[in-house]
Formats: C-alpha cells, structure tokens, sequence
C-alpha cells in the first residue's frame, strides 16, 4: 500500500513522520517556543467552539470553492510559507507547489525553503511568495526576482523581530540554523543512521544538503538548507554564507511595509497579526490581507490561539483587508469554524510538512484531499450549502 493511502488524519501524518525523520528535524517540525502553550491552545481552541446545525435542508454536494485576493481557490486551504521543507523530502516546495494546484489552492513559498524561488518559475497558476522583514536592500533584491519569476502575492512575516525559544531544537543543537553541514552530520549521526529511508531519499536526492562547506559563497537566497524559519540568534547582513534571508539589523516597522508596499505591485499580506490595532495599521500601510498567525505557536510563547483573536482582526478589518487565519488547523472542521468567523481562507503548516515528510508529494495531495472531504462532510452534517454562506450563526463559541 503506498504510505500516502496510510494517512487518514493529520494525527497519522504526524506519527508516520516521527517514524521517517531524524529526531532533531522531526522536532523543528513539531515544536514551538517554550513551554509550547501558544502552540497547544491553537489547536485546543478550535475545539471549544461547537457547531451549531441545521437539520432537515438539502444542501447538495457543498461547495468549498471561493476566492483570496481575488484568485480563484478550490479549496481554501492554503499550504503555509515554512523553512527547510527540502529536509523533510527531497520533493520539497515543488512538490508542496504541485500538490497544492492539483487540489485548486495556493502553495506559499517561505523565502528560507531551501528551494530557490526561480525553480517554481514555470509553474502553473497563482504563485506566493513570503518575505521576512529584511533590510531593504535584500527585500528590494528579492521582490525584483519574485516578481521577475511570476509570483503574484507577496507574504511579508513580520512576527520574528528575534527567533522564538523553541527549546527542543536548543536540546538537539540545532537552534536558529538546522544545518547539515559536515560537523552536523558527524553530531547528529546516530539520528542520522536509525533513519535509513529518510538517508537514503536524502543521498539519492544528491545530498545537496550535506555538501555546502560553511562559509562558501552563494548568490541565490533561498538554496541553502540551512537556517531555519526566522532570524538567526544575532542579525547579519542581507544573505548569509548559507544564502538564506536573514532578517534586519534594525527594527523593522510599519514605515517598512509602506516601503513595501510602494516598490510591489501584486498583493501585499501581512502575515502575524494578532489584534485589531494591528489590522488597522496594515490596511493604512497599505496591505491587502492579513494573516492572523502566531507562527504556529514558535515565536511568542503566551501570544493568543489565533481562532480566539480572530473575531478583532475580521471587525477591524472590515472592508479594507482580507483576513486569513493559521495555527492549529488540523481538521475540516477547524477551517469550516475559521470561515464561518470571518475568514477569507486558512493556511496549514504542520499538517502538510508531516505529510511531505512521510509521502512526498503524494503525502501532501493526500492531506489536501482529506481537509477537502471533511470540510464537505462537515458542511453536509452543518446543512450549509457552501463556504460563501458560513457565518457566525453556524457556531456556537465559548
Ligand atoms: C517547520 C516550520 C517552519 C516554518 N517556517 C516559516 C517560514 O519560513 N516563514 C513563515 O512566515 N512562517 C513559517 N512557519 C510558520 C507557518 O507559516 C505557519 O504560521 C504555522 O505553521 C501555522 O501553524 P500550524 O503549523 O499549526 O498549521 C513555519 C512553521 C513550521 C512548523
């Protein structure tokens, strides 16, 4: 049977991933900052909303498809920006890429993915791009190459003025940059070695991961696997000798996405926000969407469950912004709760790395497919016809 037809649920895709990855890239995956709070009251919160049904209708075959930013989505489940997936799978962003338009939905590409934007190039369809705040002569650099190769949205994170304390990769010796040069290598070699598929995929792939020296020059941000999400421990210039983005020396303010704003011309999403005032900040920057995220729980340990403040950001939002919600997304029925306060779409970050890690890109469409059947289910069950009728009368909230 191929491992894909193995998940049924996202808590599947997790367990066959611990299995395949190496502890310490299983762990980057899985963890959060601190005492993982943040990361846990995601997902704990979604389950303190429940439904409220409508029993007796005939809705048909429910319909999931609707818009973001005016691009046509089949589903709106969209495939989060996340550094280093070409250490869970050799298929790597493209897969996630293909994967997600044979599903009808949007891959975002974390400018820290290990893959160089220009390799997504000549893919089909509506293509995202995420940018860290980064000083601007490396913003400007990468926004010149991401709308030279296509990409129409650009995600700007802004939650990671320093890196979270995410404690699990301290105790692998991997904080702020997983790398696989050759000292990791020798360090993680028992992890390495008990996860012989996983090496395996990884040599056949070419090991590119393994065979950077530290310090060799490279000129594409992006190729190098070897920071991981968010800033390293202490700021460095525009692009490190791994040729990942880094992030600014110097603050980086709502000057800056205006700055943004004003040198690109597709859509502009402000990804982090985590209240009103903030909302209304990125619409007067000029922004066209927000995403309420806490970056999955990584960054700010005690910082709220995103379904929780997403009722402030869609108020104050009104109008002038599409809102869009990630963090602790695991079921259909979590992106039916989403869309019926308010937002546009969600976005999955944990669900789909696990996936990739455990099946490639196979794992990755099967993910989608299983959100999309049990969003229809949950619909069926709710009596909604559809996304675009979803409305805060469908739940009844804590
Ligand atoms: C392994 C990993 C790497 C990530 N890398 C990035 C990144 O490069 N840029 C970014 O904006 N967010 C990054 N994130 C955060 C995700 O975009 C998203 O906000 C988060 O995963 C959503 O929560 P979920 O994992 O519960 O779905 C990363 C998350 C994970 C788990």
């Amino acid at each position: 049977m191929p491992i894909a037809a193995r998940i049924h649920n996202v808590a599947d895709a997790r367990c066959l991933a611990r299995r395949t990855l190496p502890r310490a890239v299983f762990d980057y995956i899985d963890g959060g900052a601190e005492d993982e709070v943040t990361m846990g009251e995601n997902e704990r919160a979604f389950r303190e909303i429940a439904f409220r049904p409508r029993v007796a209708v005939n809705v048909g075959r429910p319909r999931l498809d609707t818009t973001v930013l005016g691009t046509p989505v089949a589903l709106p489940v969209l495939l989060a920006p996340c550094g280093l997936v070409q250490l869970m799978h050799p298929e790597g962003a493209l897969g996630a890429e293909r994967a997600a338009k044979r599903a009808g939905t949007v891959s975002v590409l974390s400018a820290v993915a290990g893959t160089p934007l220009e390799t997504l190039a000549d893919e089909p369809g509506p293509r995202w791009f995420q940018l860290y705040a980064a000083e601007r002569d490396t913003a400007e650099q990468l926004m010149g190459r991401a709308a030279g190769a296509g990409f129409e949205s650009l995600v700007v994170t802004v939650d990671t003025p320093t890196l979270g304390n995410r404690e699990r990769d301290v105790r692998n010796g991997v904080a702020g940059s997983l790398r696989l040069d050759a000292r990791s290598v020798i360090r993680l070699g028992p992890q390495i070695l008990a996860h012989p598929g996983w090496s395996l995929r990884m040599f056949r792939s070419g090991m590119r991961l393994f065979t950077r020296a530290p310090g060799s020059p490279v000129t594409t941000p992006g190729t190098g696997a070897q920071t991981t999400d968010g800033p390293g421990e202490r700021p460095v210039g525009a692009t490190s000798s791994a040729g990942a983005v880094v992030m600014l020396a110097s603050p980086f303010t709502w000057d800056d996405i205006a700055w943004i704003r004003s040198r690109w011309s597709g859509h502009l999403l402000v990804k982090g926000v985590l209240s009103g005032d903030d909302a209304v900040l990125a619409a007067e920057a000029g922004a066209d969407a927000v995403v309420v995220s806490n970056h999955g729980g990584r960054q700010l340990e005690g910082a709220p469950a995103t379904i929780r403040v997403l009722p402030e950001v869609v108020a104050a939002a009104g109008d002038r912004l599409e809102v869009l919600l990630d963090g602790g997304v695991r079921r259909g029925g979590d992106v039916i709760k989403a869309l019926a306060t308010g937002a546009r779409a969600v976005l999955v970050g944990r669900p789909y790395l696990y996936a990739l890690a455990a099946a490639g890109e196979a794992g990755v469409e099967r993910m989608l497919d299983i959100f999309s059947s049990e969003m229809s289910r949950t619909l069926s069950l709710l009596g909604c016809p559809g996304v675009s009728d979803l409305d805060r009368s469908w739940l009844q909230e804590p």
